[in-house]
């Protein structure tokens, strides 16, 4: 049985798909969770389907419900937030599953931000919260003894290089190609980020390998509606999509300071490559910045 004590994971995006069958998985083996959505109704539903799930398996886990679109840097700022007040009387925040995306089939959407949608949602909210969360998950770290972890979402889709001339549709928009562009920024994102965490540049120096995990993963292909509206069923069913756990649970539980900073595909740790590159990554991380005004410390 999980403690009151045991902390909880964030999973963003928890309200279909790939998150909410890991929110299920969590919750089943006695993880607790704050499962995030954009939409009330469905972010009930979820918290109303894992509460049974623990009171079913008796597995301990907590269970709640935050609600907040990430279109927006003040979405995700808030949602930072929600998250801070959800965690406090649970012990802490100890994972981040920046797991929410959107493949906008059709036509360009602006978001009230200026932003192409696929950019704001997988790629400038993910920045945007690991900031804010940073030190909550550090904090739970050195209280708990045992380190902490964020999983960025990518893809096997993601594009070779980070095209920055069109990285908000700026030149022209394709659902795809928006798609795979967002998803390279999630693996620069995720190597930059675990490099500055090496060098002790993050948390005024106290975030640390030690006390952080930093990954990135494919998490399968897999038939759920982001899948079907965009490559249709050519994937495995949700049920089966067990990446994201084992990644964040099962693998790196047992061996957590090899596949620091690693990008995963089928749950396997994929040696580093130049692409998106080291330049890439920091232009990357200097942009964001700058469209964001959040600069890490
Ligand atoms: N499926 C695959 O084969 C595959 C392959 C590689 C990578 N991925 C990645 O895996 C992650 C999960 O994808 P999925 O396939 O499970 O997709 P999905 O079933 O469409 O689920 C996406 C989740 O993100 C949420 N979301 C979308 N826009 C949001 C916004 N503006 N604010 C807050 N939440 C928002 C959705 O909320 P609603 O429930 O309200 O829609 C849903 O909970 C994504 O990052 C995706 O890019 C998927």
């Amino acid at each position: 049985m999980a403690s009151v004590s045991s902390g909880f994971s964030l999973i963003t995006g928890a309200t279909d798909g790939i998150g909410r069958h890991t929110a299920r998985r969590l919750v089943e083996c006695g993880k607790s969770v704050v499962a995030h959505g954009r939409d009330d109704a469905k972010v009930d539903d979820v918290v109303r389907e894992l509460e049974a799930l623990a009171a079913q398996k008796g597995s301990g886990a907590m269970v709640r419900g935050v609600v907040s679109d990430l279109a927006t840097v003040s979405g995700a700022r808030a949602l930072a937030g929600l998250v801070r007040e959800t965690v406090e009387s649970g012990g802490g925040l100890e994972a981040l599953y920046n797991n929410a995306g959107v493949f906008m089939k059709g036509a360009y959407v602006e978001t009230v931000d200026g932003r192409e949608m696929t950019f704001a949602v997988n790629v400038v909210a993910p920045y945007v919260l690991t900031g804010l969360l940073m030190g909550d998950l550090v904090k739970r770290a050195r209280e708990s003894g045992r380190k902490s972890s964020v999983l960025n979402v990518a893809s096997i889709s993601a594009s070779p290089r980070i095209d920055f001339e069109n990285i908000n549709a700026e030149k022209m928009f394709s659902a795809h190609g928006s798609y795979s562009l967002s998803k390279a920024c999630m693996k620069a994102f995720s190597y930059e980020l675990f490099d500055r965490l090496a060098a002790g540049k993050l948390c005024n120096g106290d975030a640390t390998v030690d006390n952080l995990n930093v990954f990135s993963c494919d998490p399968g292909t897999v038939n759920t509606k982001m899948l079907l509206a965009g490559w249709g069923r050519c994937g495995i069913e949700i049920f089966e999509a067990n990446d994201q756990f084992d990644i964040m649970v099962s693998d790196i539980e047992k061996n957590s300071v090899d596949f620091n900073g690693c990008y995963f595909v089928g749950a396997a740790p994929m040696k580093r490559s130049s692409a998106p590159g080291d330049a890439d990554q920091a232009r990357l991380w200097a942009l964001l910045e700058r469209e964001t005004k959040l600069v890490y410390v």
